[in-house]
């Protein structure tokens, strides 16, 4: 594969997601040919959305091994960004998703050999609970299986964790801080997770690695705060959330979910950085800053 094959189809699973939509428009953008998996239960202004970017849909499911051999019929790369933690639909679960369903589409792509599968984990979180088990186990059986593939490893989204889904309210000004909110995070805008998934088709430095992925400077919670303070020019009320009430909430939690849910926030509490220098020296990209992001307005649009 090289820079100017514009023949190649790419499979977008997780094309209706907050990542892969933005992976399509990517893709679109550069006049690639994509196909976006997409289910029966997925909604339908989404789907629609797909298609009136261009987007070729093709129904499938992660957990129906039949589904994906049809979905990859003349497929040459594959994108996952598949996973249960927001859209779940009956039967779908960590294992049956996460682990096994990823599971099923990097098998069904090795046994028409694509030339390029591209999935999305996770940076390394402290301990072990159920989500970051399947997204390893996946990046085991990547590696093993004989693809060409990128595993990328992002840390926390700003879309997702700087948004009033975990209590980030910018519009109202308020702001839920986990633990002391001190460690600082290297917080990475999705639209840039979205390049780098695009550009890692075509770069070579990206073939049969795993990379870490995080924005241009890490920040702690409190900095993030005064960032937008001052891009807002109004002061936050902030809630604070102690350490140990999250590991409470980790140790008493009934479901895989709900454990994984709170050891990811149990992860924004320790903190998380990654220093891009090298990969931006083989990928020419420019991240978008939190400032940048706070003056768009957050959200996934901008
Ligand atoms: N949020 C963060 O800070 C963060 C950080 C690092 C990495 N990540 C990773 O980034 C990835 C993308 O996240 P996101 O926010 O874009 O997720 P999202 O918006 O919840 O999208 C999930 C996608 O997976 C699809 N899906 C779910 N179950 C499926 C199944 N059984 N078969 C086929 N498709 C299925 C959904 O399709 P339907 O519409 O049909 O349900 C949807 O398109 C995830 O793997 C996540 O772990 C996230």
């Amino acid at each position: 594969m090289n820079s100017t094959d514009k023949s190649l189809v790419v499979l977008v699973a997780g094309a209706t997601g907050f990542l892969g939509s933005e992976i399509c428009r990517q893709l679109i953008a550069a006049n690639r040919k994509v196909k976006g998996l997409v289910r029966d239960t997925s909604d339908a202004s989404k789907v629609t959305h797909l298609e009136k970017m261009g987007v070729i849909t093709v129904k499938g499911d992660l957990k129906d091994r039949d589904s994906l051999d049809s979905a990859l019929q003349g497929v040459n790369a594959v994108i996952s960004t598949v996973s249960s933690t927001h859209s779940r639909k009956e039967g779908d679960t960590i294992k049956t998703v996460d682990e096994d369903g990823q599971i099923n589409l990097i098998k069904a792509a090795a046994d028409v050999s694509v030339e390029r599968f591209i999935y999305v984990s996770f940076s390394e979180m402290p301990g072990q609970f159920p989500l970051q088990n399947a997204k390893r186990r996946v990046e085991r059986q990547l590696e093993n299986s004989g693809l060409n593939y990128t595993i990328l490893q992002p840390t926390y989204f700003m879309e997702v964790w700087l948004s009033p889904l975990v209590g980030f309210d910018a519009a109202n000004a308020k702001a839920t801080i986990f633990g002391e909110g001190k460690k600082k995070i290297s917080w990475i805008s999705l639209k840039d997770v979205a390049s780098f998934a695009v550009a890692s088709l075509d770069n070579a430095a990206a073939h049969n690695k795993s990379i870490l992925l995080g924005g241009p400077k890490a920040l702690s919670p409190l900095e993030v705060v005064t960032i937008f303070e001052e891009t807002k020019k109004k002061k936050f009320e902030l809630q604070f959330v102690p350490e140990q009430a999250l590991r409470a909430q980790k140790e008493g939690a009934q479901d895989p979910l709900a454990e994984s849910i709170a050891a990811l926030t149990l992860g924004v509490v320790s903190g998380s950085e990654i220093d891009m220098k090298t990969t931006l020296d083989k990928f020419k990209l420019q991240l978008c800053s939190v400032k940048e992001f706070a003056t768009r307005g957050g959200g996934v649009k901008g």
